[in-house]
């Protein structure tokens, strides 16, 4: 077991640290001349373009990776996603078409609900395409196409290094989409690319602030519940960080869209409430911060994590994490490794069982 480890205490931390390496298989190959290319896994870009609407379907971590390719496949490729959990979907009767791509995303591919959204995708004659790590595996056996990651095995039950490679795909093919959309030129997508290329070096850099993330973590231990808040991409970044905390350290945590504070949330703040504000995206930035003065005002202890370009006046936030620079749209990358290691620590803290957290299992073949 401890030879399995690598020298690393649990699985997950081992995980963590696999990250760059990781994403490093799944890009490289996929950088061809510079641009993104998916035709070796048989993705026909000039089709895809033409679908009348992409669903992407999913659970728990993957649908959250899910939620970052929709706001980057929109913003770039300027196609309309719709994101659903899978066991949501597939009862909903949903409007899904023969002219439509569904993309289901999956760590095992053995998921029960993912399986069944995949098949009634089939069923009405839909395009499907999986993104999955497991070769051979339910899923990637029945959809037109595959996209495997490659993470390599994911042991512990909190999903880190899977769903860091799901967002590199969903990269992938957002740029390529967009490229061939022709909403963005050859130079932006070349300049993307090499980003992209470029992010295992910035999660290694992100992985070197364990030690601020386990001191944040010391300040989250006591506490009974606590919020994380962000916009657009941080929102959907700010879901995954408040599922990795609530799993393995059974704390209870919410993520909210920092504009629906006032719509309601605000009101279960109270004095010394951790708040994680993720704020990575100069556009919204004043708005975010705004946000946190409010909840700052009603005692929250407030930590932001942000990229270091950005400033932030005095007493904004309790505890700050700055995050190396890259383009804000790969933003999600830099930021996912430093949530997922406060909520490692935070489960560590507790003395819980890390790797296999209470009522849960890795893979969920059952309804
Ligand atoms: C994440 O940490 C989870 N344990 C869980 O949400 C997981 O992502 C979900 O069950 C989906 O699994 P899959 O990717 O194997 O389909």
């Amino acid at each position: 077991d401890a030879a399995e480890k690598g020298g690393y205490e649990h699985f997950m931390l081992k995980e963590i640290h696999e990250q760059p390496a990781a994403v490093r298989d799944t890009v490289s190959p996929r950088i061809i001349n510079g641009m993104p290319d998916l035709s070796q896994d048989g993705v026909d870009m000039q089709k895809l373009k033409d679908y009348r609407q992409i669903f992407i379907v999913a659970c728990g971590t993957a649908m959250h990776a899910g939620m970052v390719g929709k706001y980057v496949i929109e913003k770039l490729a300027r196609k309309p996603v719709i994101v659903d959990i899978a066991s949501e979907f597939r009862y909903r009767d949903p409007i899904i078409t023969k002219d439509d791509l569904m993309i289901v995303i999956s760590q095992s591919g053995e998921t029960a609900d993912t399986m069944a959204v995949l098949r009634l995708a089939k069923e009405v004659g839909a395009a499907t395409l999986a993104v999955v790590n497991v070769v051979g595996s339910s899923i990637a056996r029945e959809a037109d196409m595959v996209i495997y990651t490659h993470a390599g095995p994911e042991i512990s039950v909190a999903s880190t290094k899977a769903y860091m490679v799901q967002i590199s795909v969903m990269y992938l093919l957002a740029f390529e989409l967009a490229y061939a959309n022709g909403t963005i030129d050859k130079e932006r997508c070349m300049e993307l690319t090499a980003q992209l290329g470029q992010m295992p070096d910035i999660i290694r850099e992100t992985l070197e602030l364990k030690d601020t993330c386990s001191f944040v973590a010391s300040k989250l231990v006591n506490a009974e519940s606590l919020l994380y808040i962000g916009r657009g991409l941080d929102y959907a970044l700010s879901m995954e960080g408040s599922l990795k905390l609530k799993e393995i350290s059974y704390i209870h945590s919410e993520s909210y869209a920092a504009g629906e504070l006032k719509h309601g949330t605000i009101s279960l703040i109270t004095e010394g409430m951790p708040v994680i504000a993720v704020a990575t995206q100069k556009k919204l930035i004043e708005k975010t911060v705004s946000n946190i003065r409010e909840v700052k005002a009603r005692g929250a202890m407030v930590i932001l994590i942000c990229d270091n370009s950005i400033e932030v006046g005095e007493g904004v936030a309790d505890y700050i994490i700055r995050l190396p620079q890259t383009d804000e749209q790969l933003m999600p990358m830099a930021a996912a490794a430093p949530l997922q290691l406060i909520a490692y620590y935070t489960s560590v803290l507790k003395g819980n069982d890390v790797d296999k957290p209470r009522n849960l299992a890795k893979s969920v073949t059952v309804e």
